[in-house]
């Protein structure tokens, strides 16, 4: 089964042209590299109407999975987690577990990252951090349960 994915970068610099937006086509690349078709991209501003319309929008896109990167710090315009808290259907705690836990080897700010993993509907939320090494690198930290995940939410045969 091929993963119909979108990416949202969530960044009120980004949004605005302010600078280039670097982590969309990195997670971008990541999932591509990964197998996974990536249908929808879009940038938004730190708003959690702004997030919450975008994630909406790529759902209806048919995305199975919709990765985000941005927001998930501790700024006080950071509100990815409330953004996408507010619209889930349940929170999967293992995935920002894990991506904290991993990043945690490579520097000790990723324990300001509130990255998480949530269910809208049938889509898998994946939210990065926003800078784009560190999106790739928790992406890579927790990808191996991505597939499964998503096939449990689509109601797609599984052998476990
Ligand atoms: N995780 C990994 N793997 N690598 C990183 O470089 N950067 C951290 C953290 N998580 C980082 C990481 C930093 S510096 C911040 S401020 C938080 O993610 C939150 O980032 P965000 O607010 O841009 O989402």
């Amino acid at each position: 089964m091929q993963i119909v994915c979108g990416v949202i970068t969530i960044s009120d610099r980004a949004s605005q042209g302010i600078y280039d937006d670097l982590g969309g086509p990195a997670v971008k690349a990541a999932a591509s590299g990964y197998g996974w078709q990536v249908v929808a991209e879009d940038i938004v501003p730190d708003d959690r109407s702004a997030i919450q319309r975008a994630i909406r929008k790529q759902i209806n896109q048919g995305c199975q999975l919709v990765l985000t990167t941005g927001g998930t710090g501790v700024a006080l315009r950071d509100v990815t987690p409330e953004a996408v808290l507010e619209i889930a259907d349940r929170e999967i705690p293992g995935f920002g577990e894990a991506m904290r836990m991993k990043s945690l080897a490579i520097t000790p700010n990723a324990i300001l990252s509130r990255s998480l993993a949530a269910v809208v509907g049938q889509t898998l939320v994946l939210c990065l951090p926003g800078k784009p090494s560190g999106a790739v690198e928790c992406l890579g930290f927790v990808v191996g349960a991505i597939p499964h995940c998503v096939k449990v939410l689509q109601q797609v045969p599984t052998s476990c």
